[in-house]
């Protein structure tokens, strides 16, 4: 079945075209009382034809072939297209929805191939709170993509390979093996890196060492290898600790680090040259792709081969890039990374398509996001200044929620309450992060995003919660009024704008992966559980008068509760039973 919006769409797409064809009806939901769409491209149209908006408005109502579909169809003076829906029609809309497991989402019809390139963390190193977002954003688009039908590759591009690990691995070596591996697995990160990068700014001794250490490790050296292992797997605890606590579909298996690609590095570089696009500039070998300059207008290189032979970072992700698109096949590729590094980004796919690594019709996307900041609106940093552990951050939010939990509802036993703390707790910081447009930078606000008012998880989760406990206060078995048979009427307004509020769902899906912007799902969720709110609160479903009014009712529960859950399912937020 096609969704609401689409069929209404393509019938005033037909309406439109009468005036001029191609004509771009611009439909959008309404806002008006009464009205439930609006199509305002008579505005634009009527400019284009030198004739007045409203003129071109009444010609597309005239046009207009919706019966059975909208009770109202009107211009409005300025021009816009009002339409307002059939009782009827939307009703069996409704129950063809309450009947549907994927709730109205259609299975893409062409499905791709996708690598989602995130969380991406460095070995040896604090994870940052950029990893954080990355881990979040990427997970949702990997479940949204997933749900959509599309095939889904996830690839953790951890940073285990280069330069500083010859130092990394002197310094685990003068700290001892077993005092390395716990510092590291246990997430003391920092203190980890900082000592290494301290002992090798003091010593030229270290320096030496280091550097030969780079050597073994480039060459194969087993021991150089066992010993990068130890400091490799040391962290990949610490990774899955973290992990686990956000519940990522992550695995192991999900890891393709900077060391895989190494062995391919020598042949980028061979292709390169042979393509004619490699300049050697002061030593390194270089491209400098078209249409990327600094500040004073001269052109940018991408460094491919350091002056002394070692490869970096754009090596490695050239060679990703050859892998993803020619090895795998893959048709598009999203990497979930942060806005600082969006031009290396850029210059490695300019480059890549330059060396025809990514063939005509796929494509390598770049979905940049935003920085965390504290409350003092700087990067977000601990009480004593040092940038902040995020297990520690992600524990002290289940720490707040399960006090708030126990507030709320003190029957709760205490094993049910402490699941619901972790999944109200961890479902807090994963929506505050989803729910900004995530371009934009946020404030790491524990009262904020904790609260039960608002745009939050716990908003969304415990008006899922009251949908739920009308089945529970009444003992009554959702199952039947998730099949589809039993009939909707709606009466009420409210019930009315619930249930255009219930077939937005598709939208917002598609909204999701329209631009790669999980906000426009938490917001749509804020939307429905807040009409779903009112409509709890004035309608009565167990004490309703008239039988088919309550099974009706019924109805619309079920499927607000299935709607938000599987919402907040493809944002990777759990929802308890109850709260
Ligand atoms: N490890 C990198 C960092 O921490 C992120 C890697 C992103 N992915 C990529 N293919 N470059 O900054």
């Amino acid at each position: 079945m096609p969704g609401l919006h689409d069929t209404i769409a393509q019938r005033l797409q037909q309406a439109f075209d009468t005036v001029e064809p191609g004509a771009d009806p611009v439909l959008r939901p309404s806002t008006r009382p009464g009205v439930d769409f609006q199509a305002n491209g008579a505005i634009a149209l009527a400019r284009r034809l030198g004739t007045t908006p409203a003129e071109v408005a009444s010609k597309v109502v005239a046009a207009a072939q919706l019966e059975g579909i909208c009770a109202a169809v009107t211009a409005a003076p300025q021009g816009f297209v009002n339409l307002t829906l059939d009782d009827a029609f939307l009703a069996r809309r409704v129950e063809e929805q309450a009947g549907d497991g994927r709730l109205g989402v259609r299975p893409a019809g062409g499905p791709l191939r996708v690598v989602v390139d995130y969380a991406s963390p460095n070995v040896a190193k604090e994870m940052h709170a950029g990893h954080l977002r990355s881990a979040i954003i990427g997970d949702c688009l990997c479940r949204t993509l997933a749900f959509a039908g599309h095939s889904v590759r996830r690839e953790n591009h951890i940073g285990d390979w280069g330069t500083p690990f010859g130092m990394l691995i002197e310094h685990l070596v003068d700290l001892g093996e077993e005092q390395a591996a716990h510092e590291l697995s246990v997430g003391d990160l920092d203190a980890f890196y900082r000592q290494a990068r301290a002992g090798f700014d003091a010593s030229p001794e270290m320096q030496e060492r280091s550097r030969r250490r780079v050597v073994l490790l480039q060459s194969g050296d087993a021991e150089t290898l066992r010993l990068w292992r130890v400091l490799v797997d040391a962290s990949l605890a610490y990774f899955d600790e973290v992990n686990a606590k956000l519940g990522l579909l992550l695995t192991r298996a999900d890891i393709v680090g900077e060391s895989h690609f190494n062995p391919l590095l020598p042949d980028v570089v061979r292709a390169l040259d042979s393509a004619g696009l490699l300049v050697d500039s002061e030593g390194a070998r270089c491209v400098f792709p078209p249409g990327f300059t600094n500040r004073e207008g001269e052109p940018l290189p991408l460094i491919v081969q350091k002056s002394d032979e070692g490869y970096g970072y754009a090596a490695t992700d050239l060679a990703a890039l050859r892998e993803r698109f020619g090895t795998l096949g893959l048709d598009l590729a999203l990497y979930v990374v942060g806005a600082p590094q969006a031009q290396h980004l850029e210059m490695c796919f300019a480059v890549a398509a330059e060396a025809g690594w990514i063939p005509p019709g796929k494509r390598a996307v770049h979905v940049p996001f935003g920085s965390v900041l504290g409350a003092d609106r700087k990067m977000l940093r601990s009480r004593s200044g040092a940038s902040v552990k995020l297990v520690d951050l992600l524990d002290e939010s289940v720490a707040r929620a399960a006090a708030i939990v126990a507030e709320k509802n003190p029957s709760l036993d205490p094993a049910e309450s402490a699941g619901v703390a972790r999944m109200v707790g961890i479902g807090a910081v994963k929506y505050a992060d989803l729910s900004t447009d995530r371009v934009r930078d946020y404030v790491f606000d524990w009262d904020r995003m904790l609260s039960f008012d608002g745009n939050t998880a716990p908003y969304v989760q415990y008006a899922r919660v009251r949908c739920l406990s009308i089945f529970r206060r009444g003992e009554i078995d959702p199952a039947p009024y998730a099949s589809g048979r039993v009939p909707v009427v709606l009466g009420e307004g409210v019930e009315r704008a619930l249930a255009v509020s219930l077939l937005g769902f598709a939208p917002a899906v598609a909204g999701v992966l329209d631009t790669w912007s999980p906000h426009r799902l938490c917001s749509y969720l804020f939307e429905l559980a807040g009409v779903f709110t009112t409509f709890f609160e004035t309608c009565p479903v167990l004490k309703a008068a008239i039988p088919a009014v309550r099974d009706s009712r019924l109805v619309l529960c079920a499927l607000t509760a299935a709607v938000l859950g599987r919402g907040l399912d493809l944002l990777g937020i759990e929802a308890p039973e109850r709260m």
